[in-house]
């Protein structure tokens, strides 16, 4: 048995040092043999500082994707590039969105993953009031107003969508089952927030469209494999079936209490 630890929306820069500390027991506690984080883990600034953590406690990999949060302060381009050097200098750390090929998490489940990001296609995105920091402290979306910044939302989530569409079908052919891990929930039904899907006005932040269709499109085509997608940004948990062959969870989180989200145990 292959013992998977889900990990989504820690946000350690909210918490003290100790209870990062307590948070990496736990984890060790569980003896995983993989460990995922679904990003939202910290800030630019200390995001590299929390996963060498991870890496530094646990004897297992750490497998991980970032999330909105990971970028404030910088822009996209520079932490994705500075994960990739981070993940050079510690074996145990892999940068799913820069991965090509699936990891092999048994010998019938394959692992993929992509940041992804709410690309404004599902709710009312112009009539919207809501303003994330995102908007102000991410070098690609600063300074715009939301007409604008709605092509460079599109274009970060048509990036995530276009990576699905070259890895999965790969993965597919090689493992029954793959494993998804992702930040931005890829669908609307996925949009759990407090026990009800998100409305329009919310939706159109914390969705990946183009991402939910390139999965329904590749798995309409692979009726005898399996996709679990495991999601977060909303911190609101929740489960969907948008096929009968794709399982979406979307993993709950509390600002200053990270936790383990899930454990999944692979036969
Ligand atoms: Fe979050
Ligand atoms: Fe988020």
């Amino acid at each position: 048995m292959t013992r998977v630890v889900w990990l989504t929306d820690i946000h350690l820069n909210f918490v003290e040092s100790e209870l990062v500390e307590q948070l990496l027991d736990e984890v060790h506690a569980t003896a995983p043999d993989a460990v995922l984080i679904g990003g939202d883990i910290g800030e630019s600034q200390n995001v590299a500082k929390y996963l060498a953590r991870f890496a530094a406690r646990l004897v297992c990999p750490v497998y991980f994707v970032l999330g909105n949060h990971d970028f404030y302060h910088s822009s996209v381009s520079v932490v994705r590039q500075a994960m990739g050097q981070l993940c050079e200098r510690h074996a145990k750390l892999c940068y799913l969105t820069l991965q090509e090929q699936a990891i092999e998490l048994t010998p019938g489940v394959g692992l993929i993953g992509h940041d992804g990001w709410a690309d404004a296609r599902f709710g009312d995105y112009l009539g919207s009031d809501v303003f994330l920091s995102d908007y102000a402290l991410i070098e690609e979306l600063a300074g715009h107003y939301a007409l604008d910044r709605r092509p460079m939302l599109q274009r970060l989530a048509d990036e995530a969508a276009a990576h699905v569409r070259e890895v999965l079908p790969r993965a597919l052919a090689r493992y029954e089952h793959i494993i998804l891990l992702t930040h931005v929930p890829p669908f609307r039904e996925a949009c759990w927030h407090e026990g009800h899907i998100s409305d329009d006005n919310w939706l159109p932040h914390f969705a990946c469209k183009a991402m939910g269709d390139a999965i329904l499109e590749i798995m309409q085509k692979h009726p005898a494999r399996k996709l679990t997608v495991l999601c977060g940004h909303t911190h609101g948990e929740g489960e969907t079936r948008p096929l009968d062959n794709v399982e979406v969870f979307t993993g709950g989180a509390v600002y200053g209490a990270p936790a383990i989200t899930r454990m999944l145990d692979l036969a």
